[in-house]
């Protein structure tokens, strides 16, 4: 199995030996890269669609690998029993429908040790979720795959806190490594807040007022992010 750089930096995130839960695994290469390359004992993937579920099925059947990775259909957590894994991967949802999945099923997410993330939008509220309810967020990880930046969250239960706002939305862990694409994408994000604001421009309405005030000022605190990349 082969994995594009998203899946394979969120693969090189997961514990050795670990047993893992793949919420909404859709096609199912994370759990079977993990167990070809021995990095976990036991993967549970699962998916709220039945027909992504029977596609998995189907795949893991015909690698003969049904005996290490379960395939489970059902929403979030509702289909993994407290303590019975160690290691949790929810890649590709939104932010926002990740802390849901989250919190909707305390016991069993309270019970996880190890959480890999990858929001697809909301990143800024799964970070501020996470900071708010005892997590930890231990490193970070970006990706560029045709255009477009992924960012992978990993973190365990514990206590972190950010010196500034814009720390939410832009990480200080990919910051103070100084990862090679965080200047991009950053400039990635006051590029597109510029159109929005041209957007804007022709609408005279307290909203679109109020929404243009806050994009100059977003703006500024990227410019201010870009200065702390290059110092
Ligand atoms: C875009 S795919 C991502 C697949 C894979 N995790 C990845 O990162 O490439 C999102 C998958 O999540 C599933 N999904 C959405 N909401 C879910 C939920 N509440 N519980 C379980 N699976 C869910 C969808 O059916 C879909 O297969």
């Amino acid at each position: 199995m082969k994995l594009s750089d998203r899946l394979l930096a969120i693969a090189n995130l997961v514990p050795k030996n670990s047993i893992v839960g793949d919420i909404g695994t859709d096609h199912g290469h994370i759990p079977t890269y993990l167990i070809e390359n021995k990095i976990s004992k036991k993967v549970i993937g699962t998916d709220i669609s039945k027909g992504s579920l029977e596609k998995i099925i189907e795949y893991v059947k015909g690698l003969g690998l049904e005996d290490k990775i379960d395939t489970r259909l059902g929403d979030g957590l509702e289909v993994i029993k407290p303590y019975e894994i160690d290691t949790l991967i929810i890649a590709g949802m939104g932010g926002l429908l990740i802390r849901d999945i989250l919190e909707k099923h305390k016991e069993t997410s309270d019970s996880i040790i190890d959480f890999i993330l990858q929001p697809m939008v909301a990143s800024k509220e799964l970070r501020e979720y996470l900071i708010n309810n005892n997590f930890e967020i231990i490193k970070e990880e970006l990706v560029k795959e045709e255009n477009k930046y992924y960012e992978i969250i990993y973190a365990k239960k514990g206590k972190c806190f950010l010196e500034k706002e814009i720390y939410y939305e832009i990480s200080p862990i990919l910051l103070h490594s100084k990862h090679p694409l965080l200047k991009e994408f950053v400039e990635s994000k006051i590029i597109a807040s510029k159109k929005i604001i041209k957007e804007l421009e022709g609408i005279n309405t307290a909203k679109s007022k109020e929404r243009y005030v806050e994009l100059n000022r977003l703006i500024k605190e990227y410019e201010e992010v870009i200065v702390e990349i290059e110092s």
